[in-house]
Order: C-alpha cells, then sequence, then structure tokens
C-alpha cells in the first residue's frame, strides 16, 4: 500500500476554494492558508492544511525549502498550439498598419496557417504540441484545452485531432481537446458554408465518437467565418451528438455571444466587442465568459470587458489563445496579469480565472481548486507573498509546478 505523502511547508497556500463561480471577488475573501501542506495519496488531494496538523509519522515528507507560495496548477481553457509554421510576416504587416481581416482577404491569417499545418506529417503536429506544453509547464499550466481547426477537411481535421490524442498521452499536462472544423470556411471548398457545416457534421461528427478524439465542438462566429445562421443546424447537430459547446465569440462583430448562449454553451471566448448589451446577457447566463488578453496583445486591440463582465455577475476564466497568428506569446500568467492592470482585475479574480473558473470552462470537477479528493496538481513560487506573482507580470516563473502529485518541474 501507498503511503500518503506530505508535501511543505509552504509560507501561504491559496486554496482557491469556496469561491463563488460568478461575479466579482476581492482578495480579502481568499482563503490563505499560512506554514500549509499539502498531504496527497496516488495522485490525490487527501487535504491541505497546516503542515503542523498534518506532519506525522504514518506520512512520507517531501519538504519544501525556502519561502514559497502555493497555488492550484493554473489551466489554460483555449489555445490553438496544434499548428505548423510561423506567421511572423502577418504579425509584421499588422504592425505596418494592414488589419487582421485585410490580412486574412489577401491569403495571410488563418488560411496561411492550414496551408502550413497540411504539409506538416501528424507525428510533426505531435512534436510541436509537446514543446509547447513544456513551456507551458514552466509557466505553471497543469492543464491545457487545444483545438483542431487548421485541417479545414474531415481528413486534416481528423489528423490535428488525432495528433492532440497523441500528444495527450505523451504530455506531463492534460490536454482538452475541441473540434474547430469551424473556424473558417475552407477556401478550397467548393460549395457553401452551409454545405461546408453538414458534411462536417454528418462525417466528421460520428468519427470524434467512435475514436473518442474530442467532446467539444467550437465554432468562430464572425463575419469573416460564420454567422449565427449557418452554425445554428451545426451546434443542433452537435448537441444532437452530445458534445459540448464552445464559441469564439464577438472579437471583432457581436453576434456570437447570443448564440453561445442560445446554445448553452460551457463557454464564450473572445468578447473583445462585447456590448452593455452582450455583458448583461452572459451575466445572466451559466456559459462561462473567456478572456483572452494575448490575443489583444497580439493584435493591438482592446481588452474583453473583464471588469464590466464580472460586475454585472458573469463568471470570468481568462486563456492565453495561444496560436500562430492573433496570439504567439502564449504566456498565461504574464497576460492574466496585464489584463488585470488594464481592467482593474483583483489579484483573486485574475486567480479565479485561471484555477477553477478555467476548470468550469473546461467542464472539469476535479482540479482548480486544492481540496480533498482533487487531482494534486499545483504550482510553488519562490515567494513569501501571494501579491508578488501579479506584481512581476509573468516574469516571476514557478519554482516547482507538480502534476497528479509528482514534480515535474
Ligand atoms: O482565437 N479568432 C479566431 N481564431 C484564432 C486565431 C487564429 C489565427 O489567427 O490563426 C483566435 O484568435
Ligand atoms: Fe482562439
Amino acid at each position: 500500500m501507498n503511503r500518503p505523502i506530505l508535501i511543505g511547508p509552504f509560507k501561504q497556500l491559496l486554496p482557491m476554494s469556496g469561491l463563488p463561480l460568478k461575479g466579482a471577488l476581492s482578495d480579502g475573501q481568499l482563503p490563505i492558508i499560512n506554514d500549509a501542506g499539502v498531504l496527497l495519496l496516488d495522485g490525490k488531494i487527501l487535504e491541505v492544511n497546516t503542515y503542523k496538523k498534518l506532519k506525522s509519522d504514518e506520512v512520507d515528507l517531501e519538504r519544501i525549502e525556502g519561502e514559497q507560495v502555493c497555488l492550484p496548477g493554473f489551466i489554460d481553457s483555449h489555445t490553438h498550439i496544434c499548428f505548423g509554421g510561423s506567421r511572423a510576416r502577418d504579425y509584421a504587416l499588422r504592425n505596418s498598419g494592414k488589419t487582421y481581416l485585410e490580412i486574412a482577404k489577401a491569403g495571410g491569417g488563418i488560411w496561411d496557417t492550414v496551408t502550413q499545418t497540411r504539409k506538416a506529417s501528424k507525428e510533426m503536429l505531435v512534436k510541436g504540441i509537446l514543446t509547447r506544453c513544456e513551456k507551458h509547464l514552466a509557466n505553471g499550466i497543469t492543464t491545457l484545452e487545444v483545438k483542431s481547426g487548421y485541417g479545414l477537411s474531415l481528413e486534416e481535421e481528423l489528423k490535428m485531432l488525432r495528433a492532440i490524442k497523441e500528444a495527450d498521452e505523451q504530455a506531463t499536462q492534460d490536454l482538452v481537446s475541441t473540434c474547430l472544423a469551424a473556424h473558417m470556411v475552407p477556401k478550397d471548398w467548393d460549395g457553401s458554408p452551409t454545405e461546408y457545416l453538414e458534411e462536417i457534421g454528418e462525417k466528421l461528427f460520428p468519427i470524434l465518437k467512435s475514436e473518442k478524439l474530442t467532446n467539444r465542438v467550437d465554432a468562430f462566429i464572425e463575419e469573416s467565418a460564420f454567422s449565427p445562421k449557418n452554425i445554428k443546424p451545426y451546434f443542433e447537430k452537435a448537441k444532437q451528438h452530445g458534445f459540448d459547446i464552445t464559441v469564439h465569440a464577438d472579437q471583432f462583430t457581436t453576434g456570437g455571444s447570443q448564440v453561445a448562449v442560445d446554445f448553452n454553451a460551457i463557454s464564450a471566448d473572445h468578447l473583445e466587442t462585447s456590448t452593455k448589451k452582450e455583458v448583461a446577457l452572459l451575466a445572466k447566463s451559466d456559459t462561462i465568459a473567456t478572456a483572452l488578453p494575448g490575443a489583444s496583445l497580439g493584435l493591438g486591440c482592446d481588452f474583453t470587458p473583464a471588469r464590466k463582465l464580472l460586475d454585472a455577475g458573469a463568471a470570468l476564466a481568462i486563456a492565453s489563445d495561444h496560436n500562430p497568428g492573433s496570439g504567439p506569446m502564449g504566456d498565461l500568467l504574464a497576460q492574466a496579469a496585464i489584463l488585470g492592470t488594464f481592467e482593474k482585475l483583483s489579484n483573486a479574480e485574475v486567480l479565479a480565472g485561471i484555477t477553477f473558473r478555467a476548470a468550469a470552462a473546461l467542464n472539469l470537477q476535479d482540479r482548480g481548486v486544492l481540496k480533498k479528493g482533487m487531482r494534486a496538481d499545483f504550482v510553488a513560487f519562490a515567494t513569501d507573498n501571494y501579491q508578488e506573482i501579479t506584481y512581476h507580470q509573468g516574469q516571476l516563473k514557478p519554482s516547482g509546478v507538480w502534476k497528479n502529485g509528482i514534480k515535474t518541474y
């Protein structure tokens, strides 16, 4: 029989437990355990408490040296880290004044990455995902969502989703995959957007189920991609198959968040152009609003109105949107901290957005907080005060990262 392991002492431990899923949070609401330990068995937490209370002859000890702050492992609930090639050219064009949509129309943008991803073998895609996962691990990310969406044909979407599945088997983190075949109408599709979506719904959805490739379906609702009208029958079909729905919504124009709420989507992501109306809609719903500050930094545009969403009562997750086009940076903690300065978010709101609220955006109930029964996924920073973490805007890197109770970094 395995013996429980006690890891600690941590100067401060923020379990992020007992906090509401929705609405504003103040730092005063954050539970903090001083001189704490994490007691775990077989990768699951038995208890978090003071180190003194947990220490006994029945447990093995894993000592923490120096003053460190412990938090739940970070969860990045929106990425596109399965891709081939680079879009440095797009980045330079945008910074010389061309818009994202102009570049897309001229053959750059998402389609450029589709072309480069189609050229890559599945093995090359797996390798790329794993390399990016290593970087995310060093930044404290213990769970990541990864989307397809640069294949845009049956075979190529399958290649991507199989690559994500293989990467999940090899990566330190858990990867949650999402089918984003509705990222844009492929330029080589000889038919209407509706016909493309029908083909995906009829032919791809059953394979996704039979090969257990994903249980999530996403769509980019935007003038340059799919209209709410196009997407409705597609999402109806996805729901019939039992997929969870998530939406790229309100990035350049509004309309997506209404669809998200109508379909009771798990999350509506982006929301940079959401107005009072969309904010109110999301706040009333069970859909998690996900801000993607990395896309705002990559494109040089407004941030998601995170403060307004929280004050209206929405649940706010924060994700990196790590992708080769709009979000090449891929540093969740830096981006979340920066969103905090622009949107005036408390530490509690920033940290909730990348822990338990991000877990909710992926419909995961076993992580995002440190308490009995949860996965022992946690991260430590070499400091005596948790406020230092956002203060350094991503430059204070984790001193340790544990996945299922094992120190992996
Ligand atoms: O979330 N907005 C649509 N999709 C991605 C960008 C994809 C790309 O530019 O390659 C996003 O920002
Ligand atoms: Fe995205």
